[in-house]
């Protein structure tokens, strides 16, 4: 590449490396080269990187016109004014996940929500209030009192003049204040003074989010009525760090909003479910497992549509590689021993849904190392037991939810196989997948593909539903299961 002389460029062009240089740790020359780069590829077809350079533009040189992408970076229509109207009270926390908040406040933004921030003092080390205000169109909040400042609205009028607050990334801190009752800054004492909702999408170091002070501050917040979206597990920004710590991405905050900020009816508010989806992993060695094709998007799916009717959802996956659904509590195991004991742990409920594809055996002999190949030995031979039927466990248990559902992927017989396990396992409903091949969708189109096609099966009969998304066989069995809780005494 040939050189890149700085001192050439306009003086507006070179306050504006200067300051994304700067925010992003790098020199002026590097920023060029990678703002170039993504231009480059950002013609091929990646949009999103081009936007998200526009959008750096025009917050640096003070535009406040909203960005009007027509499409995302997916190439999908962005979707529009789900947000109309909505007010949001953004308080951006200091972590290197800030740089996060500022694609939020644009995503938020294209759905028709007004965005308001404060910043927390170390936020400010991360990202610039020149940046945030230019893309909030606002100004950016950051002082308790600051009687010089003619945009000083005092606290009470911040989180009055919002629907939800969101704290975004909500730092150890920033935690550990608001579970403790602490005001000292602006962004600790609106959390303080507000009586509106509450979302935070904690960010920090793994080691941070496991320590017990955090665990308890989180555990006291929900008690409080804060809800959570994250954080992920994966890679840290900082070297050499992965685990469960990362913030949420914006798309997941923002589908958590708008699940907070949905007034539509919720059938379903103040019930507890619980959900089992994905597959289970039972181990051979260190490194080999048992495992099956279960993707987790129809389990995943349930609990996201019965979330958005108000239920209080308990997620209990298998590994899957789909995030958590917004909204929905989710513990993650391997095994079947290990899904069993979260469900008995999270009893009672009032409906249990077992969506699950449990491995049916798991190896008496997983090895603690590796097994290497021995020449002349041959392969090694499994010894293989039974695992335990979850879903049968509680069909037939002493604090038997109300009302049990199990799945059922039959390639033949299906009605007769459902009805048998309807009978065996204690179930009050089998949602029957035709998998056979005949069904048009197949065993391999089912396990792991977006579409579906199930019969309901139950003592009172067999209702067949035609093929549709596994979103839509969710919701439909979301809104059967919520008409059916109104005809039974829980
Ligand atoms: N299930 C469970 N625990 C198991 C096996 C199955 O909870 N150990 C649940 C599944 O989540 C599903 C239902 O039981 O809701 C039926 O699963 P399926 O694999 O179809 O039934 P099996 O009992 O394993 O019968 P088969 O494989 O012989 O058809």
């Amino acid at each position: 590449m040939a050189s890149i002389t700085i001192r050439n460029l306009d003086s507006e062009v070179k306050d504006l490396l200067r300051q994304l240089a700067a925010e992003n740790g790098c020199s002026m020359e590097e920023q060029a080269r990678a703002m170039i780069r993504a231009a480059v590829e950002g013609r091929a077809g990646q949009a999103g990187r081009i936007d998200q350079i526009e959008e750096k533009l025009r917050a640096l040189t003070g535009s406040k016109e909203q960005a009007t992408p027509v499409v995302a970076a997916s190439g999908k229509p962005v979707p529009r004014g789900s947000l109309s109207g909505k007010r949001i009270l953004l308080i951006i926390g200091g972590g290197i996940a800030a740089y996060k908040a500022l694609d939020l406040i644009r995503r938020l933004r294209e759905r028709g929500a007004s965005v308001r921030v404060v910043m927390t003092s170390a936020a400010q080390e991360f990202v610039t209030t020149l940046s945030v205000g230019a893309l909030s169109a606002d100004h950016v909040f950051t002082e308790l009192f600051d009687r010089e400042d003619e945009h000083d609205v005092g606290h009470i009028r911040l989180s009055r003049e919002a629907d939800l607050l969101v704290v975004a990334p909500a730092t150890a801190d920033l935690m550990a204040k608001l579970a403790n009752g602490h005001a000292n800054d602006l962004a600790s004492t609106v959390l303080l003074a507000t009586d509106k909702k509450v979302l935070m999408a904690p960010a920090m170091n793994p080691k941070m989010w496991a320590h017990p002070a955090t665990r308890r501050n989180r555990a006291s917040l929900q008690k409080d009525g804060i809800a959570f979206v994250g954080p992920g597990k994966g890679e840290m920004a900082e070297s050499n760090e992965a685990g469960e710590g990362r913030m949420a991405e914006p798309l997941e905050i923002v589908a958590a909003i708008e699940a907070m900020l949905d007034e539509k009816p919720k059938p379903l508010a103040g019930r507890r479910f619980i959900v089992t989806s994905g597959p289970t992993h039972e181990p051979i060695d260190p490194v080999r497992y048992i495992a099956n094709r279960s993707s987790g998007k129809q389990g995943h799916a349930i609990a996201a549509a019965l979330a958005k009717l108000g239920a209080d959802v308990r997620l209990v996956s298998g590994p899957v590689n789909i995030p958590d659904p917004a909204g929905v509590a989710t513990t993650h195991v391997e095994t079947a021993a290990q899904m069993k004991e979260a469900v008995e742990s999270l009893l009672p409920a009032d409906v249990a849904i077992f969506v699950a594809a449990v491995a049916d055996w798991r190896t008496t002999n997983a090895a603690g190392e590796k097994i290497k190949k021995v020449a002349g030995e041959g392969p090694p031979s499994l010894q293989m037991v039974e695992n335990p039927d979850i879903l049968a466990g509680i069909g037939h248990h002493a604090q038997r939810p109300g009302l049990v559902v199990g799945f059922a992927a039959e390639t033949q017989d299906l009605i007769r196989n459902a009805e048998a396990k309807l009978k065996k396992k204690g179930a009050d409903f089998i949602v029957a997948n035709d998998v056979s091949h005949e069904s048009g969708i197949g065993p391999s189109g089912v396990m792991g593909g977006d579409r579906n096609k199930v019969r309901i099966v139950s003592r009172s009969g067999v209702e067949e539903w035609p093929e549709m998304g596994k979103d839509e066989v969710a919701a439909r069995l979301a809104a059967l299961i919520a008409e059916r809780l109104q005809t039974i005494v829980v």
